[in-house]
C-alpha cells in the first residue's frame, strides 16, 4: 500500500546489518572510485561547510535492486528511487565536520543511509535516539519527516566516514512531477525555502533536539553556537 506522510513521521527507524553482498560492495566501491578519479566538477564537489566530498556515481544494477527491494520491504511497495549520492566526511576537506539537527529539503521521503567505509564510529541520531552503524550497515528513516543529526566532532585528516545514500518517494511526490515540456523531473522542492525553514526550525521539538545536540560533548570539536547549520 502507498505510504502517507504520517507513515513517514512514524516510520520504524532501524539498522539493516550486512546489507550488501561482498560482490556488490566491490562493484559499488569501483563505481564511486572511478567518479572520484575522473573528478568532473559537475559530478564531484567539495562541501567545505560540512568537510565532505560529494559525488555522483553510476549505480551497479544489482546494488539498485538491493536498495529498491529494501525500500519496498521497509517503506512501501510503491516507492520509487528519487535520488542517490555518495559523500565522505574527513578532516582532509578542511571544514567543520557537522550535521546539525534538520530535516531534508530534497526528496528524502524514505532514506537509506549506507555506511560504505569508515574508520571511525560516529553516531547518527533520529528523533533523539542514537544509532551506530558499522561498515556495510544501513539506517532506514525518513529524511524529510524525521529530525536527524550527528554529534559535533572534528575529524582528523586520517579519519573518514564514507556514506552512500539512497532516497525514495511515492510516485505522486513532487520529485516526479513533470516540467511543462521537456518531461524532466523537478529537481527542486517547490515549497519556498523560507517556508520550509520556518516549519522545520520554529517548533518545540526541534528546540529540544538542538538542546540535546549542543549539550552533547562526547567528542572534541571547535564548533561554536553560531555554527548552526540549516540545510
Ligand atoms: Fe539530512
Amino acid at each position: 500500500m502507498t505510504s502517507t506522510e504520517k507513515d513517514m513521521e512514524n516510520l520504524n527507524v532501524r539498522i539493516l546489518k550486512n546489507f550488501l553482498s561482498d560482490e556488490d560492495v566491490k562493484l559499488l566501491k569501483a563505481a564511486i572510485g572511478k567518479e572520484r578519479e575522473e573528478n568532473d566538477p559537475r559530478r564531484v564537489r567539495l562541501e567545505s561547510l560540512q568537510s565532505r566530498q560529494v559525488s555522483d556515481f553510476e549505480v551497479p544494477e544489482s546494488v539498485t535492486k538491493a536498495f529498491l527491494d529494501g525500500a519496498h520491504k521497509y517503506g512501501s511497495p510503491t516507492l520509487k528511487e528519487a535520488h542517490h549520492t555518495f559523500f565522505e566526511y574527513s578532516g582532509r576537506y578542511n571544514g567543520e565536520t557537522h550535521c546539525a539537527p534538520h530535516t531534508d529539503r530534497s526528496a528524502s521521503y524514505f532514506s537509506m543511509n549506507y555506511q560504505l567505509d569508515a574508520n571511525i564510529s560516529w553516531e547518527l541520531f533520529v528523533n533523539g535516539k542514537e544509532y551506530l552503524l558499522e561498515n556495510n550497515d544501513l539506517l532506514v528513516f525518513s529524511g524529510t519527516h524525521q529530525i536527524h543529526w550527528r554529534p559535533r566532532r572534528d575529524l582528523t585528516k586520517d579519519e573518514h566516514c564514507a556514506m552512500v545514500i539512497f532516497h525514495f518517494a511515492e510516485p505522486d511526490h513532487w520529485r516526479f512531477s513533470k516540467l511543462a515540456d521537456n518531461g524532466a523531473p523537478l529537481g527542486e522542492n517547490p515549497t519556498p525555502y523560507e517556508v520550509l525553514t520556518h516549519k522545520w526550525q520554529d517548533n518545540d521539538i526541534m528546540a529540544e533536539y538542538w538542546d540535546q545536540y549542543l549539550n552533547d560533548r562526547r567528542y572534541e570539536h571547535t564548533l561554536r553556537p553560531e555554527s548552526k547549520w540549516i540545510i
